[in-house]
């Protein structure tokens, strides 16, 4: 019975590939035979966090979703500690685990650990965050990460008509833990869209916190994406740099929890939702942000729906304990060091304050209740 289910929605999730590849632009590939773990369904997730909203919901779906399929599942969130997470997941491969779904909190510690994976015939599948240094890697399932900073880049183009030639605008840029693999990924995305204005001057950024190039992002990262980290050096920056009544127009936030940090500086400092208040970008509609762009305190958030992430990898599951081929979309970006990982990349989408309801609300990913409405 449990096979059968499992087996059934590795062929339905087939076909659907299939019918969404047809219209994507990024042509669909498959990742490989299925390695390992075929015949049972015994899965370890490990997870970064609690703190975050983003990682509680992904964890706790993805459990739902594989019980569901008669799957075994343990699930463990690691407080953002790199041992925790080896040990966790140790244990887990202790406990026989057949498949490993892991969203990685150092994206380059995990290869000793992938190792004894190996060993015993597991597979991995990176969850969110590629997993670097390592060939013990089978899969990633993920958004387009590169995306999302394109998003976040594009939108405050338009926000402010850089592309009319408007400006020059004060910019503040912001970058993410610099130990995630994603966070490189963001602020490029966002980076090569906004870096031609900081060098046409139509961006000035006072605090002189502005990479030359895509590569020196993690000078400005933020360890562990922090919010008080994030307060802190936005609290810092306005001190110092702003000293003789000059205003920031734009914050390149990557991320939600970011953001709550920088709306908590701004507020110290006297900025009040209206005209004079800068651009905020951020992602992940967690519902505190999601409040703030209701309230005028943020511009937007980059939605990753996390419900289809946990789709994907329900599916690259029943593939492979079906003993099937997993299906992927991207076989070319996500080199790790040692291989290129196959990759499924999801669409990020963007939200502002028009389409909470529409698009957060009505979707069922947040209640009106969840945001204040
Ligand atoms: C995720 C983001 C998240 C950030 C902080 C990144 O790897 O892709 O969605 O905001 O980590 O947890």
């Amino acid at each position: 019975m449990k096979l059968t289910r499992l087996a059934a929605l590795a062929v339905t999730g087939t076909l659907l590939i299939g019918g969404l590849a047809a219209c994507s632009s990024t042509p669909a590939a498959s990742g490989g035979a299925a390695t390992g773990a075929q015949g049972e369904c015994n899965v370890g997730i490990s997870m970064p966090t609690r703190t975050l909203e983003r990682w509680i919901n992904d964890g706790e779906g993805l459990q739902t979703k594989l019980k569901g399929d008669g799957c075994t599942v343990d699930l463990q969130y690691a407080d953002n500690k790199t041992d925790q997470q080896i040990s966790q997941i140790q244990n887990q491969i202790a406990g026989g685990a057949k498949i490993l779904v892991i969203a990685a909190i150092d994206g380059s510690s995990l290869g000793p650990v992938l190792a004894e994976a190996k060993k015993q015939n597991i597979t991995v599948i990176a969850y969110d965050r590629l997993i670097n240094g390592t060939g013990d890697v089978d899969y990633y399932a993920t958004f387009d990460n590169y995306k999302v900073g394109k998003l976040q880049g594009e939108f405050i183009a338009k926000q402010l008509g850089l592309a009319d030639g408007k400006g020059p605008f004060n910019l503040e840029p912001f970058a993410g833990s610099p130990d995630d693999n994603n966070a490189k990924f963001f602020f490029s995305g966002a980076w090569d869209v906004l870096l031609p204005y900081v060098t046409s001057g139509k961006l000035v950024v006072p605090s002189g916190k502005s990479p030359s190039s895509d590569a020196d992002w993690a000078s400005i990262g933020i360890q562990g994406w922090a919010s008080d980290k994030a307060q802190a050096e936005m609290d810092n920056r306005l001190s110092s740099f702003y000293t003789s009544g000059q205003k920031v127009n734009v914050v390149l936030s990557p991320n939600d929890s970011l953001a709550i940090g920088i709306i908590a500086s701004l507020k110290s400092a006297g900025y009040t939702p209206g005209s004079a208040y800068p651009v905020l970008t951020g992602q992940d509609a967690d519902k505190a942000n999601v409040q703030a762009i209701l309230n005028g305190e943020q511009s937007m958030t980059v939605w990753k729906d996390t419900r289809a992430l946990g789709d994907r990898v329900q599916k690259m599951i029943a593939s492979i304990v079906a003993g099937q081929q997993v299906e992927v979309n991207d076989t070319k970006t996500y080199d790790n060091g040692v291989k290129v990982v196959p990759s499924y990349l999801l669409d990020p989408e963007v939200v502002t304050k028009d389409t909470v309801q529409s698009m957060l609300i009505d979707s069922g990913f947040l209640k009106a209740s969840d945001v204040g409405q």
